[in-house]
């Protein structure tokens, strides 16, 4: 059942604050969490992060102090549930644990923005980089392997296959061909609008997170194939940000940011099977109505534009949802794997002229080798074969199905 959250006044902001015991939640427990709930805490913290140092950077580009006190008001209940959402993390889980629920977060996250989403470019936008977070799933897990001897498959539970997508080694794009076309904000479906700014921060806050835990590592091929990986991200950071239409202004940007918060607490409120983390997304939710309220009221008087005419007339009826999308990877796998971007289109690779700027960077930065091809020699040095989790069968792609030597 949806609803229009500009009619819901919500939590008022000034009643939003809570004590440090509040914030100190109680994790998960690593073993027995539905790794969906383990997805949408990821999702959350990501989401939260970026409505953080958006605002941040709002407060530095504006002179109304009434303003910059409301922008300080907001984020600091940002900050807060930030704090509450990333607390259910556990400490016994380590980074690469946490980093394959990252990626499960990316595979399953994309495929379902791409699936719902109405305009084909953004489609194909979410397409595209959805093959090579799911490489990167399979190329964490046979680290896993290596490291600890750990089953991936215990973190995702099967509900999304381990197994090669765009190999992370022909990911590696030069920059000019990472930005894309954006969208029009008078003309774009919001919804589209949301599923954009939801994938954005999402592969933001995987950027970052691998920026920090690149270091947590003794081994050389886990520090390698961390810093080989959070350049991927960066690249999608960079892909997603540019479908984003810069003309809307930083207060039109404030209201869509709180209204994103509002649909996705929403959202995951709706599947959690969690009773204690369902009512902390309950709660968020309420909190996001309030926050809503006061960027809806500055925009109405410092732009005079109802916020109403640049939101949906009530939130999607579909919330956004994680849930196996495996047969939908597969068919973008085997239609998709060969694309590569140019400038702003994708083409298959065999259409790119040799002297294309793609492989001069592909010649760059694989001199020597790449962490990511090493992981998986090393995992059949070692242990005899690589780590997969095919579900469904072999891999729809015959040139990324197992080796028999390896199997
Ligand atoms: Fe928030
Ligand atoms: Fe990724
Ligand atoms: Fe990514
Ligand atoms: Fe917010």
């Amino acid at each position: 059942m949806s609803f229009n959250p500009l009619e819901q006044a919500g939590i008022p902001v000034d009643e939003q604050f809570r004590n440090w015991s509040e914030l100190n939640v109680t994790p998960y427990d690593k073993a027995t969490v539905d790794p969906y709930t383990r997805t949408r805490v990821i999702l959350m913290n990501g989401i939260e992060v970026e409505s953080i140092i958006f605002s941040h950077q709002f407060a530095r580009h504006t002179d109304h102090p009434e303003l910059k006190r409301a922008l300080a008001t907001n984020r600091r209940v940002d900050a807060q549930q930030q704090k509450a959402v990333n607390g259910l993390d556990p400490g016994d889980q380590n980074p690469l644990e946490t980093t394959v629920g990252y990626e499960q977060v990316a595979v399953d996250l994309t495929a379902w923005l791409a699936r719902h989403e109405p305009d084909p470019m953004i489609k194909q936008a979410l397409d595209f980089a959805l093959l090579e977070d799911f490489d990167h799933l399979y190329r964490y897990s046979n680290l896993y392997d290596l490291l600890y001897g750990g089953h991936a498959d215990e973190i995702t539970q099967h509900l999304t296959e381990i197994t090669p997508g765009r190999p992370t080694i022909v990911e590696h794009r030069h920059p000019h061909d990472e930005v894309r076309t954006h969208f029009d904000t008078h003309t774009v479906d919001p919804l589209t609008r949301m599923h954009v700014m939801t994938i954005t921060a999402a592969e933001q806050q995987t950027m970052n997170f691998y920026m920090n835990h690149g270091s947590d590592w003794i081994e050389p091929i886990a520090r390698g194939l961390y810093a080989e990986i959070a350049l991927i991200e960066e690249q999608h950071v960079t892909h997603y940000e540019s479908l984003l239409d810069p003309l809307d202004s930083w207060l039109a940007t404030w209201v869509a940011h709180e209204y994103n918060e509002v649909y996705l607490y929403w959202s995951m409120l709706q599947h959690e099977s969690d009773r204690r983390i369902k009512a902390l997304w309950e709660l968020h939710l309420n909190m996001e109505l309030g926050q809503l309220q006061v960027a809806c009221d500055f925009m109405r008087r410092l732009e005079g534009r109802e916020p109403a005419e640049m939101l949906p007339g009530t939130l999607p009826d579909t919330p956004v949802t994680f849930e196996p999308n495996k047969d939908y990877v597969r068919r973008v796998l085997a239609e998709q794997v060969d694309l590569r971007a140019d400038g702003t289109d994708y083409v298959p690779v065999g259409d790119l002229p040799a002297d294309h700027r793609y492989f001069t960077y592909q010649d760059t930065v694989n001199e020597g080798g790449a962490p990511s091809e090493q992981v998986i020699d090393e995992a059949r040095a070692q242990k005899g074969r690589e780590y997969r989790d095919e579900t469904e069968g072999e891999s729809p792609v015959p040139d990324l199905r197992e080796p028999a030597a390896s199997r």
